[in-house]
């Protein structure tokens, strides 16, 4: 189409174009300026042009707060008016209980924003629906907060299932166990404004790592049970977070479910703020037909020369919160300022929110439901 002269030329200004585009501040908004809003911050702070211009949040003092460690930033009780008043941005970051996700997030995409939701993506799969197709329509990305599938232990043991170490992965186990720890701020007790409890609070943290480590397979149907027997009670026991707000409790304890996939695989999930087991876990387990894997603690199982071998890799990268926090960061700005595929889209988090349907829905019905 072009000469090679007009090529050079295309090339030159399209260059240009791009380094502008680099060095121009992204200017980012949040909805919602409570705790992990301000996680947010802490990590963007070691990344250079990234500039907080404007908060909504209805509470004030979740503003205030807010406002003392981001100078300059414009708060607003209402976040339709942020959106409208703020011009030029690039980025929103949804931080609001679970209950908002889905109207804020439709709001900033509508607004022509690029959106970063918390997980759970939302309360259901339908909201997750209408928010992957209105970024559709908007031509925005839309990106799931997850941040699980950013540890190198994720990463190291997708690397192998994508390379079949393993086989056919057949069975995969995933904790989010704590002994004793209701969160005791925010809304996390309340059914009508988180959607759940714990599996769909921290379940949803080890789902979306397991999920993405064996390559996102479809599921198709679930089956599960909750219970409350402790939240919903004043107790005196010693607790990571004691004092929650027991009289607002709606939400379960425990919940266990079981999800099948379109591959056949299936996978086991448990996710407790009240576990009585030993001591909290975090993980996930793989088991395929030529080998097996662990998250925590990091091995890989095989069979090697006539033994069955344990591998416990040698040096995988740096891990642990700081890591992901920035690997998640250096993600959503490398996606919406370099056009990088996003690794972490509204289609993964819809999937995880048909597992945690699921296993809500047949909680209820007392029966395997189709998701
Ligand atoms: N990725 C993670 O590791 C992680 C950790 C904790 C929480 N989260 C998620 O972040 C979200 C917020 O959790 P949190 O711990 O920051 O809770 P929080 O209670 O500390 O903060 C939530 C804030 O949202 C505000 N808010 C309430 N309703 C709103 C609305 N309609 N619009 C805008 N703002 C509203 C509240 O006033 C509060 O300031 C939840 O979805 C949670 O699942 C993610």
């Amino acid at each position: 189409m072009f000469s090679p002269l007009g090529r050079g030329v295309f090339w030159l200004f399209f260059n240009e174009i791009r380094s502008l585009h680099l060095a121009k501040a992204m200017r980012i908004a949040f909805i919602g300026s409570g705790g992990i809003a301000r996680t947010y911050i802490k990590y963007m702070k070691k990344f250079e042009g990234l500039e907080v211009v404007a908060a909504a949040d209805p509470a004030v003092a979740s503003l205030e707060a807010f406002a003392a460690d981001v100078p300059g930033v414009v708060t607003y009780d209402d976040y339709h008016k942020m959106l409208k008043q703020t011009k030029d941005l690039d980025l929103v970051c949804v931080c609001s209980p679970n209950g908002a996700h889905a109207d804020n997030t439709l709001a900033a995409l509508r607004a022509g924003v690029n959106v970063v939701v918390e997980k759970p993506m939302a309360m259901n799969a339908a909201e997750c629906q209408k928010m992957i197709d209105t970024a559709k329509r908007a031509r925005k990305e839309l990106i799931v907060g997850f941040q699980f599938r950013f540890d190198p232990r994720t990463e190291m043991i997708r690397r192998q299932v994508a390379e079949g170490h393993f086989g056919k992965v057949l069975y995969v186990r995933c904790q989010a166990l704590r002994r004793r720890g209701i969160p005791n701020w925010g809304v996390f007790g309340r059914k009508d404004l988180q959607g759940g409890g714990p599996m769909i609070d921290i379940g949803v943290h080890c789902l979306e790592m397991a999920h993405y480590a064996i390559g996102s397979p479809r599921p198709v149907s679930a089956t599960g049970n909750c219970w409350t027997y402790h939240g919903n009670k004043k107790s005196d026991i010693a607790s990571m977070w004691p004092n929650w707000d027991y009289k607002t409790y709606t939400v379960e304890d425990l919940a266990v479910g079981m999800i099948r996939f379109d591959s056949g695989t299936m996978l086991n999930i448990e996710a407790s703020f009240v576990a009585h087991i030993e001591k909290d876990v975090w993980t996930f387990q793989l088991m395929g037909e030529k080998g097996g894997a662990s998250w925590e603690p990091t091995l890989l199982f095989t069979d090697h020369n006539g033994y069955m071998v344990n591998m416990a890799p040698g040096w995988i990268g740096a891990g642990g919160w700081d890591v992901i926090w920035e690997q998640k960061i250096k993600h959503f700005v490398e996606v919406i300022r370099e056009g990088k595929p996003n690794r972490a889209p509204g289609e993964h988090g819809l999937m995880v929110q048909k597992m945690l349907d699921g296993v809500y829905a047949s909680a209820a019905s007392g029966k395997e439901v189709r998701v």
